[in-house]
């Protein structure tokens, strides 16, 4: 019953570092599957609760505090924040200690968490870390627990350039943001790091080819995703789990 704790401080909003219970949570699979259920629950408690007119407030989403080590524009608006999970891809010349990985891109699903963003910063902000270790559902368009997000787009490469596609189905169509990265911070201390270490948080300006009011998108949050500090044992290609979470900005 060891997540209890955690249970209140959520109830509470105000997460406090969980980030080693995280991390030894993975060795318990029975209660972190109870974990995951309880964290669910309250997320959809929360939803009903929260169910008022301009209860999911873009203007209401900041940033965390860590980003502010990445210098951008001021006075952009939030328009939306999503949960991104997915694989970071690599490239290795030869399998030998003296190669080092090289990053080639991403492939991630984007779930819409924009309401949790605008009232549950503090549970938004540890989703990443029980996200990347849940597997992606294999329909594409179900919803992703722990949160039963819905799904909002896509995020991969395109010609080497950082896409956020957020078309989904004929009736969701808001746009894609292509990008060029604008800065970076290493992941705070106490980042969910998996095997490798966490992937930095980044800071993106919209490029040509963007459809739709976004001028920036930042990743934050991020669980995982970095490759081995070399290629020694590394096949050619390979894949990191990461996930992480995108603030969509526009004007
Ligand atoms: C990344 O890896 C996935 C899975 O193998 C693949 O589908 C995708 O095309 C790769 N993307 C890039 C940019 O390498
Ligand atoms: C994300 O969810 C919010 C709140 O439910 C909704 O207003 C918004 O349209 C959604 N965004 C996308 C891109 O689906």
């Amino acid at each position: 019953m060891r997540f209890v704790p955690l249970i209140i401080c959520l109830a509470a909003i105000s997460l406090a570092a969980p980030t080693q219970f995280l991390n030894d949570a993975y060795d318990w699979t029975d209660e972190l599957a109870e974990f995951y259920g309880k964290v669910s629950q309250y997320i959809n408690t929360a939803r009903h609760s929260i169910r008022v007119p301009g209860a999911c407030e873009a203007s209401k989403i900041a940033l965390p505090s860590h980003a502010s080590g990445m210098t951008g524009p001021s006075g952009l608006k939030p328009r939306y924040v999503a949960l991104g999970r997915g694989t970071q891809n690599y490239t290795c010349a030869d399998s030998t200690s003296t190669s080092t990985p090289v990053a080639v891109g991403a492939v991630a699903r984007l779930y819409n968490a924009t309401c949790i963003a605008a009232n549950y910063p503090d549970l938004l902000a540890k989703l990443p870390d029980l996200a990347y270790r849940i597997p992606l559902p294999t329909n594409e368009y179900a919803s992703f627990p722990p949160a039963n997000l819905v799904l909002m787009g896509h995020h991969f490469f395109t010609d080497a350039i950082p896409e956020f596609n957020l078309n989904t189905t004929p009736k969701k169509h808001n746009g894609i943001v292509m990008t060029k990265k604008g800065g970076a911070i290493d992941a705070p201390p106490g980042a969910v790091s998996g095997q490798y270490g966490a992937v930095p948080w980044l800071y993106l300006t919209s490029t040509d080819g963007t459809v739709g009011n976004y001028k920036s998108v930042y990743r934050v949050n991020t669980a995982a995703g970095s490759p081995p500090k070399t290629c020694e044992g590394m096949p050619p290609a390979f894949q990191i789990q990461y996930a992480a979470n995108y603030y969509f900005f526009g004007e």
